[in-house]
Formats: C-alpha cells, structure tokens, sequence
C-alpha cells in the first residue's frame, strides 16, 4: 500500500514539473486529494525556489507594514521607504495592514506583474475577534467553553477578512496568562492549558476551514511563542522567568495542539526566555517547533521584535539580530527592514547557511500555495464579493449568539434576574450603557467607531418597562498616552445627583459598569484592577439609596470588585461583547437566554493576590493551622481564596451533581468518570460540567486540580443526563523537566463540579504505564 502510494506521489511530481515548465499557468495547483495536493505543492514549491535568487528568497522573508494603520511603534524616519523599490524587486514576501480589496490589489498587482517571477504576497492583519463584524474580545469568547460557537466565529472572522483582501490573520493569541494586570489576557483563552488548547484549536479550525485554498478561509497564527503570558507582574513586554515544568506543562501545550490541527503559522514573541529572546531562541522555534512538532509552516517574528534583540543586549548591532534571528528559525521579519538588507550579506560571509534561507522560502511559499494564490493571487480581491460580504445579517447572527453565550452570571441573589418584562421601572447608569464604541474592545482596526449596539439600544427594545438613563461617571478610555484622554475629565462626579435621583425611584436599577475597550489589549498593562475612575464611588452612591442593583460589568480582564461582590444582589460579567454587545445583554437580562458562561480566568479579591489561579501547586504548608499558628501559606490581610474561580458562573437554571462513579481499567487503560447531572429547576438551562484530576505523588509535583475535560450540556426542566468522560494517558501524564511526555501510575483524585471549586471527588489508583 505504501509502495504504491509512494509511486503514485513521484508520478505526480513527475507530472507536475513537467507542466510547471510548459505553461502560463506553471504554479497553478489544483487537485482535491490531499495528498496528491501536498506532493504538488511540494514540488511545484521546489521548482520555483530552483529559480530564485538568493535575494529572492531573502525577499519572501522580508514582511512590510501597509500605508496606513500602524500595530507598533512607528518605523524611524526614511525607513520602509524603500518599501515600493522592494516591492517591485520581488523582495517582499508579506504585508500587514494593507486591507480593503482596492488596497490589496494595489500591491497584489506590483507582486504579480511587475516582478521577476510574480510570486504573490500573503497579506496579513490582526483579525483578532473579526473583521467589520466583532465578536466578544477572545477572553469573554472563551467564557462560553463552547468550542462551536468559537469556531463559528472564527468562521465568520475569515469570511469577511477574506472577502476585504486578507488571507492571513495573526490569531488565535494562545498564550496561557495567570496576571490580570497584563492587557493582554482580552486576547487569550485565559489561565488554563487544557481549556486553552481546546480553545486555539476551535478557532484555527474556524479560520483555516478544511481546505485552506477555500476562499471563505484564512491561514490562522498561533502567537506568541512563547511566554509572552508571563510578563512579569503583569507589565507588557516585560522579561519572562519561568522554570521548565510551567514551560513545558502549562506554557506549550496550546501551542503543540495548535500545531497538531494544523495551524500554518506561528508569531514568536517580544520576550526572553531564560534570557534568550524568543525570536532569537534556537531551542523555541528550531529545536521545539519545527524538529520535535514537526511543524511545516513558517515563524514571523513579532513587530521589530529581531531589532529589538539589540535592546535586550543581545544582538550587539542590526546584522547580528538578523543573523541570530534567521539562525535560530524566525522564517520572516515583521518590520525591522533587517533580513532584506542583512540576510544576503550574512551568507557570503558564512554566518547564515544559505540551506536555512531556502528552508524559510521554502515554508512560505508552501504556505502561499496552499491558500491559492498561485491559482488566482487575486483570489481575495474580488470587489464584487466583498461588498456583498462584509456585514452580513448572518454575522451579525452568529456574533449575537456567540455573545450571550460569553455572559457569565457571576451571583444573583433573590433571583432579580432575570428581569420582568412590563411595569417595571428600569433606571440605566454608566457611561459605557450608552456606548457604541468601547464594547467593540481592543484589536478592532477595520471596524468603524460607534458601531456597537449599546446596553441602553439593546434594553430599549423590550417594550412594556419604563427605562430612564443618566450617565453618572465617565470611563477612563485607557488612553493615557493619546491626548483623547485629556479631553475626559475621569474624576468628575457632577452627574451622581442625576444618577441617584432616577435610582431612587426605580424597580430596578441596571448599572453599566467597567473598562472602556481601550484599557486592555496590548501595551495597556494596569497596575489596579478595579474600576476605573470614580465609578466605584457612583456605585457606593447609587447603592446608598437603591439596592436592588443589577451590576453588568464590561471588561477584558478580571477585576478585583470585592465591594461588589459583597453588597450587590446581581451581578453580570458581560465583558466587550464586540458588535451585538446590547443586544446579547438584554437577552440575558430578560431571561430570553439563559447564562451558560463560565470564567475562564479567577477574578481576584485584590490586585495583591495576582497571578492567581485554580491549578496551583501544594505548598509544604497548605492547610490552615490551628488558630493561632502563623507559619503557614498564606496572606495576613486577605485569604487565599479568589472572590470568584475559575469556572464559576451561574444560571437562572439550577444544576445537581451526583452518583460520581470512577473506574480505572487497568488492562483496557482507561479510566472511565460518569455522574449525573439534574436540572433541578423549572427552566430550561445550559451548564458546563468540569472534569479535574489531581495526581497525588509524582516525580515532579503537580497541580492541586487540573482541568482534563468539559461538556456543554442542555437540560430540560427536571431532566437528568449521566455524563462521561474517558481518561487516557493523553490527559493522566505529564512533561518532565527534560519536555519528555510521561505518566506515573500511583493515586489520582478526580474532582468533578460546576467549577474548579468541584461539589464531587473520588480516587482512583492508575497501574499501568505509558506506551512508548
Ligand atoms: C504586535 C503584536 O504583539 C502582535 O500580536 C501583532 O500581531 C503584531 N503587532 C501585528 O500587528
């Protein structure tokens, strides 16, 4: 069988060469099977780098920022503009922020008919969360832990980008973060690997689609790698320091699972890691990535992170970053103008081997043929589809539904929600309930300002109850560093009279409260995370003469809102829910969806107790002592405890978990969970059921719970389901400090619950070992 396929592969490449040297049509790939497809595109791969000079190559390596939008600093005076020299030489591989179909085509056309041999660009952009259309901010889209409804919206992220000219995204951002203080976690899947690794590989799948030359898709990038997420406390682009068993164990794993879906790209990232910077990490992106994964797609190093080797002291100059940055296996450089005017030198002079250039074009154009764009480099410039495409009624569907689904409803006490519909009097306070911009969150460059429904439009349409408004407070916008926020005076309390007066006559009182969509994403880095400004003084005020608040929180990250939790009946983490925000929050609010979300990162009591997270390891003095004793593991002002864990979330609905039974077959290895699960109430309802395991003694300690299985599972009033989940030795094992997969038979526990603090345990003893 293998024979013949072999044979099979050598006539097709035969085949292929042969036409690649007759015809007009010499890089066009088209057959349906993919691993003839592959073979092609192999050899069609090799015959095109057998032409190219090693400037060529160089130039497939070099990536430039577009015209317009910038995604890092501004490049110095005079550099880049050599970009339309370049250009037209065939020294450019990539751009980024070059979008709109008219624009694409613009530098498209000078790849394809003005140089040598008209390889086309792959264009890239942040479609972090869509294109036009927004979905929530990635932290809130995991909240839902409905893998779906993530990938649907990856979907739809694709579609749209690809119909506006763009065939590559730098997402999904798969970095495990544990510091809310780090602006980047809206970016992420949060805290957890496993979580995190189900999660980057919904969206890749959403992006890439089965057939990447499908023009509805996009190649997806799986950043940063790696450790970005560690910035230590919380501060972006700060030094990473972590040891090998959170590297290996908690780190990678998203990025190895990216990798087994077949994600085609990989970003490195601005960190060190045992002080060598990612993008000139040998051991990362050579030794990991590509030797021990196997990857076959290519490294673009993040914006100017290879000139930035310099100001991490380790390249001494520009020539030396390229040539550690080519060495160690950053295949294209993001906006340092380095490899085009450094790699070619560095060859003659025998610090990079030519074999590694041609290895880097050689991924790159692998890449560019699976999309297509040998077949038709305009496959995405048709301006036609892209005015048909962009906003259509069915994105604004998919985001609406994938919206609620993010909405974790963190308490509710006497059931004031949800709320009733008719003669209620509602009064709405916040800046952000009448904002049509902030729930549209960072990352979102193509989508025009004003563009989300707010809280305020979404509730208005529920007719019968009377909604009354008053700003009470402005938000920060996070700004600091743009003049916008001086215009925004954030300590201004002169609407707090308005506020409280509506308050005090109203039924309810619904206050939007939180971060404006500026204050996360990159650089926006906090060192409080509480609420900004004087809002939280406006609630204490409102409180004072109301209390029968519903508190809807927008923001991406974890806040600390002890207050909140201690003396607000209601409470709705609804995040920046991106373009149906209002719509999906008066959804919930009126009961018309009933929250199924669940945090997929711990929201701590204060900034103090940050990084905070459900898997930590046992300390040598866990458990508190007798009163009195002091040296134990633990704060003297605050508990060790989170205000809410990871996993937390409630529904209108009630769930009971029981009759947790665990059987480890020791001959079949599998060990086999089941429980079941009630809706003990009177509606229909969605809950998340969460499978941990604790491996009690093993050479290298592990965690006091780990997450190793979930399931999204829908209840019919007073239904009961039994749940199971198989365990093998893909979830049982572990990495050692060597990053060797092992496992180690010996005592587990297995907690199961409604979050990662779990209402059910039981034990089992693992006796068999890993196969080799
Ligand atoms: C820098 C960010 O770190 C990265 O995630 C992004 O994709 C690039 N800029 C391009 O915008």
């Amino acid at each position: 069988m293998k024979f013949r396929k072999e044979i099979i592969i050598i006539l097709l490449v035969l085949v292929s060469l042969y036409s690649c040297n007759k015809s007009d049509d010499r890089l066009a790939v088209s057959s349906n099977n993919s691993d003839n497809k592959n073979a092609l595109i192999e050899s069609k791969v090799e015959d095109l780098l057998s032409k190219m000079t090693l400037e060529e190559k160089i130039g497939q390596m070099n990536q430039y920022n577009g015209f317009w939008d910038l995604t890092g600093p501004a490049p110095s005076e005079g550099a880049g503009a050599k970009k339309y020299e370049h250009l037209r030489k065939g020294y450019v591989g990539s751009m980024l922020n070059v979008r709109g179909v008219e624009d694409v085509m613009a530098v498209q056309k000078i790849a394809v008919e003005e140089t040598r041999l008209g390889i086309p660009l792959i264009i890239g952009f942040d479609v972090i969360h869509g294109y036009e259309t927004l979905s929530p901010i990635p932290l809130a889209e995991s909240a839902s832990w409905d893998l779906e409804a993530i990938k649907k919206s990856a979907e739809v992220a694709a579609e749209e980008a690809a119909a506006a000219g763009i065939n590559w995204t730098f997402a999904p951002m798969v970095d495990i973060s544990r510091d809310a203080r780090w602006g980047r976690v809206m970016e992420g899947a949060g805290e957890d690997p496993f979580l995190g690794s189900r999660i980057a590989e919904a969206r890749i799948k959403g992006f890439q689609g089965e057939d990447l030359s499908d023009p509805k898709t996009i190649a997806a990038c799986a950043k940063h790698f790696a450790g970005y997420g560690f910035a230590e406390a919380g501060r972006d682009y700060n030094t990473v320091d972590v040891g090998t068993s959170t590297l290996y164990n908690t780190i990678l794993p998203p990025f190895e699972a990216s990798t087994r879906i077949g994600v085609r790209t990989f970003m490195n990232s601005f960190n060190e890691l045992n002080g060598i910077p990612a993008t000139g990490n040998k051991f990362l992106q050579r030794d990991i990535l590509k030797d021990k994964w196997n990857f076959d797609g290519f490294v673009v190093s993040d914006w100017g992170s290879i000139t930035e080797m310099i100001a991490h002291g380790h390249a001494k100059d520009g020539k030396q970053a390229a040539e550690m940055a080519a060495n160690a296996g950053s295949d294209m450089d993001m906006e340092s103008y380095l490899y085009v005017e450094e790699l070619a030198g560095l060859v003659k002079e025998g610090k990079v081997d030519e074999k590694l250039i041609t290895d880097a074009a050689r991924r790159i154009l692998r890449v560019k043929f699976e999309l297509g764009l040998f077949d038709d480099p305009y496959k995405y410039c048709d301006l036609d589809r892209e005015k048909a495409t962009l906003g259509k009624q069915e994105f604004h569907d998919a985001v609406l539904d994938v919206a609620q689904k993010s909405i974790v409803l963190l308490k509710n006490e006497n059931n004031l929600l949800p709320l009733k519909k008719g003669n209620q009097k509602i009064a709405v306070i916040g800046a952000l309930a009448n904002d049509k911009t902030s729930p549209l969150g960072s990352w979102r460059i193509a989508a025009e300002d004003e563009t989300a429904v707010s809280v305020l439009e979404g509730l208005k349409q529920y007719n019968g109850n009377e909604i009354v408004y008053a700003k009470g407070a402005d938000v920060s916008t996070g700004e600091t560093v743009f003049a916008k926020e001086l215009t925004i005076n954030t300590k201004d309390k002169s609407g707090f009279a308005e506020a409280k007066s509506i308050a005090k006559t109203a039924d309810v009182v619904i206050m939007v409260l939180g971060e404006h969509g500026f204050q996360t994403g990159e650089a926006r880095s906090r060192t409080e995370i509480d609420l900004p400004g004087v809002q939280q003084e406006l609630l204490e005020e409102v409180y004072s003469v109301n209390k029968n608040i519903v508190l809807v929180l927008n923001n991406g990250r974890p806040l600390a809102l002890p207050w909140a939790d201690e003396h607000v009946p209601a409470i709705v983490e609804a995040w920046q829910l991106g373009t149906q925000s209002g719509n999906a929050i008066a959804k919930v609010l009126y009961g018309d969806y009933n929250p199924s979300g669940k945090l997929p990162m711990s929201f701590p009591r204060n900034v103090g107790q940050v990084p905070i997270y459900y898997n930590y390891k046992s300390t040598g003095r866990p458990n508190e002592p007798a009163p009195g004793e002091v040296f134990w593991s633990h704060y003297t002002d605050q508990s060790n405890t989170p205000l809410y864990p990871f996993g937390h979330g409630l529904s209108y609905s009630k769930f009971e978990y029981s009759d947790l039974s665990v059987q480890a077959n020791n001959v079949e290895k599998t060990v086999t969970v089941s429980f079941n699960l009630k809706n003990d109430s009177k509606l229909k309802g969605k809950e998340v059921a969460q499978l941990y395991i604790q491996d009690l003694f093993a050479s290298v300690t592990r965690p006091v719970r780990e997450l190793k299985g979930f399931e999204l599972v829908e209840l019919e009033p007073g239904e009961e389901k039994r749940i199971e989940f198989a365990l093998t030795e893909e979830e049982l094992g572990f990495y050692d400090n060597e990053g060797n997969y092992t496992m180690e038979p010996g005592e587990f526990k297995v907690y199961v619950g409604g979050s990662s603090i779990t209402v059910l345990e039981d034990k089992f003893d693992l006796q068999w070992e890993i196969s080799q």
